[in-house]
């Protein structure tokens, strides 16, 4: 769970920049688990999580994976992305944005990941952000590779929200959405993808 520090600088940073944190605190631990639930982590390689805010989804995933496991972490703010270099020092943590996924995994010595954990906050950005940055992260991931991403239950509906999961559905060889985590501030849905 995220500490008050956590929650606090979370909430200093929606109100400097709203779109691009996208929520008011950092998501709970239940809709954590249900983001690695089914991501075979413990197999993979190569693991990217984008977005990872305050970690609030990072700590499950370096207890799930393999003692070998290439972990690494894009996160736009450099507040954010300076916090967690010093509460997970074993990961790999960039300051920048998911369009650049690639290169920045390439420039680390890694061609492809196997999974992609992603909570950005699609329902704010506009169109063309959501091509390049889900092009970014198909390129990325391995045939059969594994991404999650999640969306405000409340917001699942709108027409924004659907068009959204339509471009998953272009993308991916599945989409499948899991059952409402109602134990979040919103509660929240994770659509898990197969490419
Ligand atoms: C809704 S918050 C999620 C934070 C955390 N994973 C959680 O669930 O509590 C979205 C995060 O995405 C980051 N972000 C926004 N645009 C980004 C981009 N283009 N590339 C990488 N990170 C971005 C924000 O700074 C913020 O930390």
């Amino acid at each position: 769970m995220a500490s008050l520090t956590e929650r606090a600088r979370f909430l200093f940073h929606f109100f400097r920049h709203p779109i691009a944190t996208g929520a008011v605190l950092p998501s709970s631990r239940y809709l954590a688990e249900s983001m690695v639930e089914d991501m075979n982590l413990t197999q993979a390689e190569t693991v990217v999580e984008v977005g990872p805010g305050t970690g609030a989804f990072t700590g499950a995933i370096l207890d799930r994976v393999g003692p070998r496991t290439f972990v690494i972490a894009v996160e736009l703010n450099p507040a954010f992305a300076a916090h967690l270099r010093t509460k997970y020092p074993a990961l790999h943590v960039i300051n920048g944005s998911a369009e650049n996924l690639r290169r920045e995994l390439m420039d680390r010595g890694r061609t492809s990941a196997d999974c992609v954990l992603c909570s950005l906050p699609w329902a704010g950005f506009p169109e063309d952000l959501q091509h390049r940055i889900l092009d970014a992260i198909v390129e990325t991931l391995r045939p059969g590779g594994a991404f999650a991403t999640f969306a405000y239950v409340h917001a699942a509906w709108f027409p924004a929200a659907r068009r959204f999961r339509q471009i998953l559905e272009g993308r991916f060889r599945s989409v499948v959405s899991s059952p409402v985590v109602w134990r979040n501030v919103p509660p929240a849905l994770v659509y898990r993808c197969e490419r």
